[in-house]
């Protein structure tokens, strides 16, 4: 491990108040620069299209030159740049670069979120073997699917750039962030000093600078990328071959969560021929004595997952690498690539809930919210006792869909989904006896009552029927159709 202090920004502690105080008086920020430069800028420029951005800053005051530098890669004249930065400190450190014509980012420096700056490396070419990931789509998803509730101590396991840091921030007390690369802690001691935030910064692998620790909350957006196991880019490759480092952060995490701590990670895994790909991902978490809610978002197959990661990383056009990357696939008998999200949570009971599910459909946001209330519901369940002797309510806006076919006899139904139209946005095929038992959900009577009902208009013992509802209704309580009336 080595020492804290060797993570030093790339400028000292005078020039990081410079920069902030330019970056600040000029107005860099998110809402800063979305107002300069209007919608349809901000629109054409996701397009990457930059004609209307470099309109909107053609009068050079500090925040254009800004934009012009960092948002859109221009090269700038000195005079402009001077006016809006400390230069001299900023081309000694690395974030600017003299080049023909004028001055160029040689970093990444983006406003993020309310009022945050973020230094990564710069995209557009071949990247290096050592590049800093900038904030991603990838990084969004983590973010979004955390659980934002206050904490002690938290941990960013694969820091980068410190974009999740930074959100563990505003609601964690300590804040720890490990990376394998050098250059990825100078980048997050940067930002969180850009920032006036005070992180814990480790070198090393995985879980090693961290040994023996215990966090309340634990984030990564690991190098996930499934493969042969060769590393040619640090933010994507662990060197390990397949899933295997996501199915270590499943192993380490009962050694790393507090009492009642949660990790989230991003993760791929295999879909290997023969083999059911969820119970594959159960495996790494089985004997760990951790509840576990992982879901697949999405499922690639080999040819587009490996064309995606080389393109992702500028490498598309080596098509040795692409064939030897596929070969790998093709001797693993891996059929497809699945991207999920992993949340495990160490609750100490002997019989912990483990999920693996598809979770395809688009889901209201933030996803760490629904994850929160999911882990309640386990917990609601774990400790309701008889689920009969509770009243249940259905969800806000719950629907029911109904496909039917005329026949002689005239409407025959065929399929029946409930539907949930808001948050996790479930919508599964239900039988009559679960449309009649929901439907009788209005928070009033408890479910032993309901049953009883029920037992007596289908002429079933009601001991018979509660065996096969009472395992439906706590299905129906997980997945949020049914509410807690009692
Ligand atoms: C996909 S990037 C994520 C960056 C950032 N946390 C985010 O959410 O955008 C993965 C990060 O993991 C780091 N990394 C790669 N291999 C690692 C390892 N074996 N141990 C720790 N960190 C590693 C990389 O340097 C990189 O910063």
């Amino acid at each position: 491990m080595r020492p804290v202090t060797d993570h030093l920004p790339l400028l000292d502690e005078g020039g990081i108040g410079r920069l902030r105080e330019a970056l600040g008086s000029a107005g860099y920020t998110s809402g800063g620069v979305a107002a300069r430069i209007g919608p349809a800028a901000t629109a054409a420029l996701r397009r990457n299209d930059l004609r209307l951005v470099l309109r909107a800053t053609a009068d050079r005051d500090p925040l254009a030159t800004l934009i012009r530098l960092f948002v859109g890669g221009q090269t700038e004249p000195d005079a402009a740049v001077t006016a809006a930065l400390p230069l001299a400190e900023l081309l000694d450190a690395g974030i600017l670069r003299r080049t023909e014509g004028g001055i160029r980012a040689a970093v990444d420096l983006e406003p993020y979120g309310e009022d945050w700056w973020v230094v990564s490396d710069l995209t557009g070419g071949p990247l290096a073997e050592d590049h800093v990931l900038g904030v991603g789509g990838a990084s969004g998803t983590l973010a979004g699917a955390t659980i934002r509730r206050p904490v002690g101590s938290a941990l960013d396991l694969g820091t980068g750039c410190g974009v999740q840091a930074l959100h563990l921030s505003t609601h964690a007390a300590r804040v720890t962030a490990t990376d394998v690369s050098e250059r990825a802690l100078r980048f997050a001691a940067t930002t969180a000093a850009l920032n006036g935030l005070d992180w814990e910064l480790l070198q090393g692998d995985l879980t090693v600078p961290v040994a023996g620790r215990r966090f309340d909350l634990v984030v990564s957006n690991p190098p996930f990328v499934v493969g042969p196991g060769t590393t040619t880019h640090v933010y994507r490759d662990s060197g390990r071959p397949g899933d295997t480092v996501c199915a270590e952060l499943a192993a380490v995490a009962p050694d790393l969560l507090t009492e009642g701590g949660t990790m989230h990670y991003l993760a791929n895994w295999l879909h290997v021929a023969g083999q059911d790909w969820a119970d594959r991902v159960a495996g790494w978490v089985a004997g760990t004595g951790l509840d576990a809610w992982i879901i697949q978002r999405e499922v690639s197959d080999p040819v587009s997952y490996v064309r995606l990661w080389l393109s992702d990383a500028y490498e598309q056009s080596d098509p040795q690498r692409l064939a030897a990357w596929l070969d790998w696939f093709d001797v693993h008998k891996v059929e497809a690539v699945g991207f999920g999200l992993v949340t495990l949570r160490r609750a100490g009971h002997d019989d912990p809930v483990v999920r693996v599910e598809e979770l395809r459909q688009a889901v209201d946001p933030p996803l760490g919210e629904q994850i929160a209330a999911w882990f309640d519901r386990q917990d609601w369940l774990r400790s309701a006792g008889s689920l009969r002797s509770h009243r249940y309510r259905t969800a806000d806006g719950l629907q029911l869909h109904q496909e039917a076919t005329v026949g002689p006899a005239g409407w025959a139904v065929d399929r029946q989904l409930l539907a949930l139209t808001d948050g996790l946005r479930w919508s599964e095929e239900v039988d009559p006896l679960v449309v009649a038992l929901v439907g009788g959900c209005d928070g009033t009577v408890p479910l032993d009552d309901q049953l009883t009902v029920l037992a007596a208009a289908h002429d079933v013992p009601v001991e018979q029927l509660a065996e096969v509802a009472t395992p439906l209704v706590a299905h129906l309580v997980e997945r949020g159709f049914l509410r807690i009336a009692s």
